[in-house]
Order: structure tokens, then sequence, then C-alpha cells
């Protein structure tokens, strides 16, 4: 029987011959999965490497990059959710319940606290801050209904690089999950499970996407239970990530490992050349001897990402300090880090973390991006000269 064209378009013959090969993996694209016959729809497990059901719960190219993803971090099952912020949630709905408690240290990364303090306090879960670079003040904080313990590393402002096999063993002793945000050490610097971490989650919008231009975040696990819990609840939230965003972080990763060593190499030259600055009261960069945490950095990583934070001096007006990151040409004025554009921010120190009374002056966090550094030396210059005379 003849068939309209638009049927033809839909149900076409055409199969492209097997054997295709390069080096990029192929992007699928799919909300609809397509089954032989209804037995094998009925048959496939949606959780199953093999069968797949539904786009959102994965599909060759979403498994390609969690498979890449667990390599980087050394675990061994990995999930994609849409921002590394869905990640840090994932993970608390995941394994927390009412009645329990969360610890997370006192320079968490802020919108995790938010969590904590609206969505996870109205489910009757509560959250109390430990001080990281103190493991007996972490042995304290633990109670019979804490649940969770958050681990970053360092704090993403104020840079603190905690002892994290400490802090790891503090809670594994008593039977309490570790989940670490590995964001800065992208699992190139730092890989967690190596320390004792249970659950090592990833803002896949920093490195692994080095564009400034996707957001993604992974949670990853060791454990093939552990995993199970998390998927279900990934599942059942609907978190799955869209295939073109995947294909860029796919894009990206095999030039991760470069783009990191080279951002390191320059962030580094800048922090030290900042340190000899007048305008500059102290820099925070876990690599540098004498920011808060080096010993353990130095215990812990191979490497450091582009990211540090410096004090002005404290004699210096906030006006000044806007002044200044505002006189700066190259770097741009934003949030984020890890893409191809330097970036500059002014953060209030006094919303940074309750206990920072040995921190003073005014912080200003800057991102290392693919800039020449004699360029951006000369821009920072240029932007003291401007704001302070
Ligand atoms: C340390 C850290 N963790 C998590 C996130 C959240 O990532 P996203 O912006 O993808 O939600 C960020 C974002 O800035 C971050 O700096």
């Amino acid at each position: 029987m003849a068939r309209d064209l638009s049927t033809d378009l839909i149900h076409h013959p055409y199969q492209p011959p097997a054997g295709f090969c390069a080096p990029q993996p192929g992007v699928f694209k799919a909300s609809t999965v397509l089954f032989n016959n209804v037995a094998a729809m009925r048959a496939r497990d949606w959780r199953s490497r093999e069968g797949y059901t539904y786009g959102l719960h994965g599909t060759p190219t979403t498994m390609q990059l969690e498979e890449r993803i667990a390599t980087l971090e050394g675990g061994r099952h990995c999930v994609l959710v849409p921002s590394g912020l869905a990640a840090v949630a994932l993970v608390d709905l995941a394994l927390l319940k009412p009645g329990g408690e969360v610890l997370l240290p006192s320079n968490v990364y802020g919108p995790s606290r938010e969590l904590a303090r609206n969505e996870l306090a109205q489910w009757g879960i509560t959250h109390r801050l430990y001080d990281p670079m103190d493991p007996a003040a972490l042995a304290d904080a633990i109670t019979p209904a804490t649940q969770l313990v958050w681990l970053e590393a360092p704090g993403s402002v104020t840079m603190e690089f905690p002892d994290l096999t400490a802090l790891a063993r503090v809670a594994r002793e008593r039977g309490v999950l570790t989940a670490l945000d590995n964001t800065w050490g992208a699992g190139l610097a730092l890989r967690g499970f190596e320390h004792g971490i249970d659950i090592v989650m990833q803002a896949l919008t920093k490195y692994p996407s080095g564009g400034g231009d996707v957001l993604m975040g992974s949670v990853t696990t060791a454990d093939a239970a552990l995993h199970e819990r998390i998927l279900g609840t990934h599942m059942r939230l609907g978190l799955g990530v869209g295939a073109n965003d995947v294909e860029m972080v796919l894009r990206s990763l095999p030039t991760m490992a470069l783009r990191y060593a080279a951002q390191d190499q320059a962030a580094r030259q800048l922090a030290q050349w900042l340190q000899a600055r007048p305008e500059v009261a102290r820099v925070l960069h876990p690599a540098l001897p004498g920011s808060p945490g080096h010993e353990h950095w130095a215990r812990h990583c191979t490497q450091a990402a582009g990211l540090f934070s410096v004090l002005l001096q404290p004699s210096y007006t906030q006006a000044q300090v806007d002044h200044f990151v505002d006189a700066l040409q190259l770097f741009g004025i934003g949030f984020s880090w890890a893409g191809p554009m330097s970036l500059a921010v002014p953060y209030d120190l006094r919303m940074m973390r309750g206990d920072n009374a040995t921190l003073q002056g005014h912080l200003v966090r800057l991102c290392i991006g693919l800039e020449a550094v004699e360029d951006l030396r000369a821009d920072l210059s240029q932007a003291f000269k401007s704001a302070v005379g």
C-alpha cells in the first residue's frame, strides 16, 4: 500500500551501515527509546547498563560520560544531573531522612547551606556547621542523628584545605557516610576515594566543560549499594541531562588535563606575584606555603586548580576594592570558574564563614582562564593603579 510522504519521512527504511568509527563518541538524542517487541519492553530493567528504557534514565551518550567521569574520579558508578548544585541536592535527598542531621563545613559552598536551611529543614532534617580544619571538632559534632558529612577541599572562597583523610576517618569510625565536593580537585588534583570518602560529586560546569557554557553535575560512588540508592532517587526526581550538553562535555574532556595544568601554572605565577604586591595583605592559594591548610594540600594533591583569593589591605575602602575589580579589563566580573576567560568576584568575608577572625582584609576571588599570564599581570597592575594610586 502506498504511503504518504509524511509517513515515509518518519518510517524510512534506510539504516546506516554498521562499523562507523570516529575518535568522538556518537551523540544519541532520545526521550522515547524503542523496543523490538512488547516482551522486550516488559523484560527490560531501567537500572541496567545493557537495557535502555527511556531517555531520562540513560542513553549511550549519557552512559559514555558517566563511565568517563567514574574513571576520572577513581570510582565505579556515576550519575549525571543538570548542575553541580543538583548533584549536592541529589546526594542530600537520597541519603537524609526526617529526624536526621547533615554536617557541613563552615566554609561550604553557600547554596549547599541554603538548601539545608530551607528544603532540608522543611522536611525535618537539621544541619550543623563544623570547622573543617579541626578533625576533633568533627568528631565532637557527630551524634547518633548524623547521617552524612559533607567535605569540600578547599573551601571555594576562603580556600582552606582540610585534612581530608583525617575527616573521612573520623566519620567512617562512627559509621557516617562522607560526600566530597571535588569541583576544585576535578579528579585530577585530588581523588576522593583514595582518601576513604564514600561519595564524590563534581560540578562538571567547571573543568570538565571548560567553556563557561554548560551546566552539569556528577555523583560518583565506588560502592554498588550506595549507587543504587542514589540512582533510585535520581530516577524518581527526573534529574536526567540533555544530550547536547553531554556532547559538549564529552568534547572537552580530552583536553581537560592540559587546561587544568595550564591554569594551575598561570594561577601560581600570578598568586606569587600578587603576594609581593603592596596592595595585597595575603594570598589564599592552597599550593602556596603559609596558605591555610597548605600542608594538607601537599599531602593530598598533585596539582591545584586555577582558583585563588586575595585579601586586599584592610585599610582600603570597599569603594576602592570595587573600583579595582571594575577597572580590570581582561577579568570578567562573574561567578563560576574554569572557563577560558579569567574572572574576578569581590566577596564579603562576613558572609563566607562564621569563624573567619583570622582572615583580615577585603577578599577578591580570582579564577584564572587561558589568557597569557603577562597580559593578566599587566591588567591587575593597571587596575591597582587606577583604584589605589
Ligand atoms: C565548589 C562548588 N560546588 C558546586 C557548585 C555548583 O555548580 P553549578 O553552578 O553547576 O550548580 C559550584 C558553583 O560555583 C561550586 O563552586
